[in-house]
């Protein structure tokens, strides 16, 4: 896509988060790996929009620590009063008020650009000043509902609260994404006034105001597919992971990955999988994991960020490797630790291995060369390196920088080489 220069993004992230229940601001709430907000922003990214507007306010600090290398302009509402008010913060930040600008909500995050793209589009088509993002939804209890007249045209919107039983039973909601002429919308929505019942300025309200001065406001229908999910709870967080995950999956099937059992493979959506690769149950792959082709990972293994697996290589039961370059064909099929280590092709990692990485301080690397074996309980200690083709007898324990050379295998605590 290119860089749509004409678009300004607003994306609300000042509330309380209340229903979250947590000390941690809602938006740094990760969702595979990934916090709430940092989806949205790369969203944002791939879309190729100008740098966002950001409202901040709860945890405001946190947040823009978190997100320090985002491109990102921040607004602080120091006072959570409702959308509206958080819009208001906005304004002053604009050198120009825009004609056309993206809403979105920092609760909403699972948005494919896709969807950005049909309703900015729908927007520019119409003569709209306001366009709302609408879908309809199994279970609608929490949204905002879209009242439509007899010609089907959209009137109002009407929060969860404020909403009649009548009204509770209208399954078409507000997804809490819009794009309108700031310049027409903004005098509009200083005159919301704050809700009665909950004591917000609710930008719902801009619907009504706007239909009141004759503007015209359309709503952009969506097929609804969980990407609208409103995150406020546990629950919904939970749901949103098991989303990004089912996503992440079909990508897969689709490059020939074979998952045996879907619901146990805890995969994120920043993982590559070559084609052929065997994944077993209870298996965890941390973003930023490469794995090549035919390889074959699991039961209960975990992959941690920045390891690479090479083609054929296999990672069994109850191992755990970080930062680790696993090399063609090599195996490590139990019970190991595999931390900050290079391991060569045709290497066999005995069970039990431990690279000990860490000395309490710092931490070291492991290289281990083509066709190393490495005995059954070895304990490596970085930094070390092992020598092609060398063996290590089981139960070893390998001091740090006694490097063993090519072919010569050692045994012993500290290991020592063995008589020829
Ligand atoms: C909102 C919509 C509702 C819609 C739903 C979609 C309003 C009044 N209601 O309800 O129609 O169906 O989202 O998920 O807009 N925020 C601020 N400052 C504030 C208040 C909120 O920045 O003063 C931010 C929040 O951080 C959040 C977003 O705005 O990211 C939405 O606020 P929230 O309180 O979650 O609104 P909902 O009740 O979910
Ligand atoms: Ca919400």
């Amino acid at each position: 896509m290119k860089l749509d220069k004409n678009i300004t993004t607003v994306v609300l992230a000042a509330g309380k988060g209340e229903r979250m229940l947590s000390d941690i601001p809602k938006v740094l709430h990760e969702i595979c790996g990934k916090p709430m907000l940092g989806i949205l922003l790369d969203t944002v990214k791939i879309l190729r929009f100008p740098a966002p507007y950001v409202v901040i306010g709860c945890g405001g600090n946190e947040v823009k620590k978190a997100f320090a290398g985002y491109d990102a302009r921040w607004v602080w509402q120091k006072e959570q009063l409702g959308t509206a008010h958080a819009m208001l913060m906005v304004a002053p930040y604009l050198k120009k008020l825009p004609e056309k600008l993206l809403v979105l909500y920092g609760d909403v995050p699972l948005i494919r650009p896709e969807s950005i793209d049909a309703l900015i589009r729908a927007h520019s088509a119409s003569k709209a000043v306001l366009t709302v993002l609408t879908a309809c939804v199994f279970s609608p209890s929490g949204y905002g509902r879209i009242i439509s007249g007899k010609d089907g045209s959209l009137l109002d919107i009407v929060e969860d609260k404020n909403a009649s039983a009548e009204q509770k039973r209208i399954n078409e909601i507000n997804t809490g994404i819009y794009v309108m002429n700031f310049k027409a919308c903004l005098p509009l929505i200083k005159e919301i006034r704050k809700d009665k019942l909950k004591k917000e300025y609710y930008l719902t309200d801009l619907v009504k105001l706007l239909l009141q001065r004759g503007l015209p406001v359309k709503r952009h229908f969506a097929d609804y597919t969980h990407e609208f999910m409103g995150i406020n709870t546990q629950a919904e967080l939970a749901g949103a992971v098991r989303l990004l995950l089912n996503r992440k999956l079909d990508e897969l099937y689709r490059s020939g990955v074979r998952i045996i059992d879907p619901n146990t493979a805890y995969i994120e959506p920043g993982v590559e999988i070559g084609r052929g690769t065997v994944i077993y149950p209870f298996v965890v792959i941390h973003n930023g994991v490469k794995i090549g082709r035919n390889c074959s990972v699991g039961p209960f293994t975990q992959l941690r960020g920045n390891t690479v697996l090479k083609d054929r290589a296999e990672i069994g039961n109850f191992t755990e490797v970080k930062s680790s370059v696993i090399g063609s064909h090599t195996k490590a099929k139990h019970l190991s630790y595999l931390g900050d280590a290079v391991i060569g092709r045709d290497v066999n990692i005995g069970a039990g291995t431990i690279t000990a990485n860490y000395d309490g301080v710092g931490k070291f690397k492991t290289i281990i060369d083509d066709g190393a074996f490495i005995g059954s309980n070895s304990v490596l200690v970085a930094p070390v390196k092992i020598g092609k083709n060398a063996r290590t007898g089981a139960t070893s324990v390998v001091t740090r920088n006694k490097n063993i050379p090519p072919g010569v295998t050692v045994a012993g605590v500290p290991a020592r080489r063995l008589k020829d």
